[in-house]
């Protein structure tokens, strides 16, 4: 056979590389940013709100008019996340860095909505803002894992897959951080604090006209094969590219037998139902995780846990949710997707017993606060570890490059619409069932462990050829490798090689 002359080649790492990654990222900063940042000055927007009430009407906002207002302005941010996302379907046709650059006119005209919301007297610009900011986050977390995913060379996709969700992570502790009073959570302050998303968006566009276009998607979907080449020798900074345009080629062969992949026909086709139902199955078991009921209500969660400063533990799952994505960074591409999904699944489902023991005892057994407090810092590390990243990198690499688009649509609006449903009631459950509410995402998290271990593969180390190829060998009757990729040498196909950077 004839070796793969690259496989044990360095990869290096160019400087527009490294650029193009960083810039695709800065959406992802956007997106946590925007996640984290509606949690501090809940109650200084609020009284903005009673004023602008006051103003117009000669009396106090009542108090459910107040709360629907305010939960409005939360949950309509993964509306407009949900209807965008979907829209990363029809980006089959048009390239990735154009979408990238027209997808921050959403960040501009969402950003100024907010940031100038308090100067005309209008919740109704704050609630629009929200709205069209979750329209930019829904691209972006199509777009920015399907960008990267594109340009990473085999060997390192999952390493710099989970660089989306540290820039995400790192977004929601800058607006941890900015939201506090002493910064800038305070009346006259929060429109700049809210009106700073412009800020990566500024940066993006004035970047992306350095990065180059997705390779994969001028060759393979475009036809370009002269543009392709001179985007891999940039990207890589070698002059022969020859085995990774192969690569391409060979997938580009499948292709183009297979007929156009709309979203009705990844469950209709056996080839894709089952990589869609690992997708849509992996979204929810991030969302459904409850992760964000943290994320979204941690102030209050911590204050019945009967923790002390509430804001500062806030910021200190912050600052373990950063410190966890850094380690599944490291520990991705030795451990593999499958492995440490599973860890992170089963981790949180522990810490969820355990945190809900600690809160049921907590009249009797004062000390229980701190258990509750290290078992939410537990849940958080352990979702960094596995649920967290994994599931926004993965659907990219379950699919080839023409289903890749419809793929990535279905599971971002699974994702968001997950997203939509736990923010919207989790207060009510809460109300509802109180200390014992994580009990709930215990067992989903049980569930989609148990998931995960029978239907899940390992794809680490795999080109997008060999991944569809085992799931179409699945589909005609033979049985799927589970772990596919386990210390089998990477074939001929791993276009960079397997040397990793670190
Ligand atoms: C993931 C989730 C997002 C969550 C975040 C927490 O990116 O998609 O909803 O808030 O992780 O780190």
């Amino acid at each position: 056979m004839h070796a793969n002359k690259h496989t044990n080649s360095n990869f290096t790492l160019t400087g527009t590389f490294v650029l193009s990654v960083f810039t695709a990222v800065l959406g992802s900063l956007e997106f946590g940013y925007n996640i984290g940042v509606i949690n501090a000055p809940q109650k200084i927007i609020e009284e903005d709100y009673n004023a602008t009430w006051v103003h117009r009407y000669g009396e106090s906002i009542p108090a459910g008019t107040l709360t629907s207002l305010w939960s409005l302005s939360v949950a309509i941010f993964s509306i407009g996340g949900m209807l965008s996302s979907f829209c990363v379907g029809f980006s089959v046709f048009s390239s990735r860095r154009k979408a990238m650059l027209i997808n921050n006119m959403f960040a501009f005209i969402g950003g100024s909505l907010m940031g100038l919301s308090k100067l005309c007297r209008s919740f109704e610009m704050m609630i629009l803002g929200r709205f069209v900011i979750g329209a930019y986050c829904g691209l972006a977390s199509g777009l920015t894992p399907m960008y990267v995913g594109e340009i990473a060379p085999t060997s390192l996709r999952g390493a710099l897959g989970t660089l989306h969700q540290l820039a995400i992570v790192t977004g929601i502790l800058i607006a941890q951080v900015l939201g506090l009073e002493s910064l800038l959570g305070v009346a006259d302050l929060w429109p700049i604090l809210l009106g700073l998303s412009v800020v990566p968006a500024v940066f993006q566009m004035a970047l992306l006209p350095f990065c180059p276009e997705s390779p994969r998607f001028l060759y393979i979907v475009r036809c370009q094969e002269h543009q392709a080449k001179r985007g891999l020798r940039r990207l890589t900074g070698r002059q022969d590219v020859s085995s990774m345009l192969a690569e391409m080629k060979e997938e580009k062969r499948k292709m183009d037998m297979e007929r156009k992949v709309s979203i009705l026909e990844l469950f209709r086709s056996p080839l894709y139902r089952q990589p869609i139902i690992i997708s849509i199955l992996l979204q929810l078991s991030q969302q459904l995780s409850g992760i964000n009921a943290i994320f979204y209500y941690s102030t209050s969660i911590f204050m019945k846990a009967g923790v002390q400063s509430p804001v500062y533990a806030t910021i200190g799952a912050g600052v373990v949710n950063c410190a966890f994505t850094v380690v599944s960074l490291f520990l991705i591409e030795r451990m593999g997707r499958r492995t440490l999904h599973m860890l992170g699944l089963g981790g949180m489902c522990i810490c969820a017993v355990i945190m809900t023991m600690a809160l049921a005892l907590l009249d009797s057994v004062p000390w229980m606060s701190y258990i509750s407090m290290l078992s939410i810092f537990g849940f958080v590390a352990f979702f960094e570890i596995g649920p967290g990243p994994i599931p926004w990198f993965f659907v990219a690499e379950l699919f080839s490059q023409g289903p890749r688009p419809a793929a990535m649509a279905v599971a971002g609006f699974s994702n968001w619409t997950a997203n939509f449903i736990i923010g919207m009631s989790f207060q009510y459950v809460a109300d509802l069932c109180g200390p014992y509410v994580f009990l709930i995402f215990a067992v989903l998290l049980l569930f989609f462990l148990i998931f995960t271990f029978f239907r899940v593969p390992e794809t680490r180390g795999k080109t997008f050829d060999q991944i569809a190829a085992n799931f179409h060998q699945d589909s005609v009757g033979g049985m799927m490798d589970m772990d596919m990729d386990l210390d089998k040498p990477s074939t001929e196909l791993d276009y960079l090689g397997d040397e990793s950077i670190n």
